[in-house]
């Protein structure tokens, strides 16, 4: 039985899929199973992880969790991992975040520092473990769709930041390999999983013009608006700033070089940027 937090999300959606499909039992976790449309064959389970009683029945007869941080934060992930060891789980695989370099360089951002502590959590955790460090992820373009729909344009800081855009399925496909570790080969690693390609700002919004046909602007605006605009519950403004300027010296280097893990552990090369785009152009419509 493999356990999947954010099973309705953008990667654990795939996982859980990917997982069926290899023939796992699965327990996905969601706060509600009635809206969650995940394949009947997967156990769906009801799960607010910020609640930390009843973590132990979420958990038992488990071989494998799948921990993302989306599902609750940094805290419930530490709190779940601590269940997950009582529980007898023998093997966990972090959704954590190419920010994490192993350097001090990890105290001086909110997404590295975040990351980074959960990462310390596991290794100290005694189970098995496997850390999935992506890049910038493609779906993070999803946050211009409604502007893109409404306007067909897309405001940003930093038109010319350059990421390593990588496919959610890229993301659980890895993971799946590593949650099933049939070879032994994937305990202690922390794979940096990019896309295949360094992408600017400008060209992913292009090849979202071409997936849906027509053209999009991108209009650029100062960073406490990109800021003020990305800041949410789970990301304060003071992080968002952060992250914005981040993005920001990213335009003259990408910000990560591009990884070979998705086909080094998958056997088949990451998923371009263009194929996302079209598999998601009805969201941009
Ligand atoms: N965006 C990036 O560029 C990037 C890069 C590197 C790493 N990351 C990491 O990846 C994570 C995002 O992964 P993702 O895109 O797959 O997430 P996502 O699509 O946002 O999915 C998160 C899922 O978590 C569930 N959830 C939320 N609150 C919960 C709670 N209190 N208890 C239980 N479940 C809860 C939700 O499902 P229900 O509504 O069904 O409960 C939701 O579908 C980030 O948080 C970050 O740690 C992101």
């Amino acid at each position: 039985m493999i356990v999947v937090t954010g099973a309705t999300g953008n990667i654990g959606r795939s996982l859980v899929g990917r997982l069926l499909q290899d023939g796992a039992q699965v327990r996905a976790l969601t706060r509600d199973p009635s809206r969650a449309g995940l394949p009947a064959e997967a156990e769906t389970v009801r799960a607010d992880l910020t609640d930390a009683s009843g973590l132990a029945p979420l958990l038992g007869g488990a071989e494998a969790l799948f921990l993302n941080l989306a599902a609750g934060g940094e805290r419930s992930a530490v709190v779940v991992l601590d269940a997950a060891v009582k529980a007898g789980v023998r093997r966990v695989v972090l959704n954590s975040s190419v920010a994490v370099t192993d350097s001090p360089a990890d105290e001086t951002n909110f997404i590295a520092r975040m990351h980074a502590a959960v990462e310390r959590a596991v290794r100290a955790s005694g189970l098995e473990w496997t850390f999935v460090r992506g890049s910038n992820y493609a779906t993070n373009a999803l946050g211009w769709a409604a502007s893109i729909r409404e306007t067909g344009v897309v405001r940003d800081a930093h038109p010319g930041a350059q990421g390593v855009p990588v496919h959610e399925a890229d993301l659980a496909d890895v993971a799946a390999v590593a949650l099933l570790d049939r070879t032994g080969a994937h305990a202690g690693q922390a794979y940096v999983v990019t896309g295949p390609e360094v992408l600017t700002v400008a060209e992913q919004v292009a090849e979202i013009g071409r997936a849906v046909g027509r053209e999009v602007r991108v209009e650029r605006i100062s960073e406490d608006a990109a800021a003020e605009a990305i800041a949410g519950p789970h990301l304060p403004k003071a992080a968002a700033r952060e992250l914005i300027a981040m993005f920001g010296s990213t335009v003259d280097r990408p910000a990560w070089p591009v990884s070979d893990a998705v086909e080094r552990v998958t056997g088949r090369p990451a998923r371009p940027f263009a194929q996302w785009a079209r598999e998601h152009a009805a969201d941009f419509s």
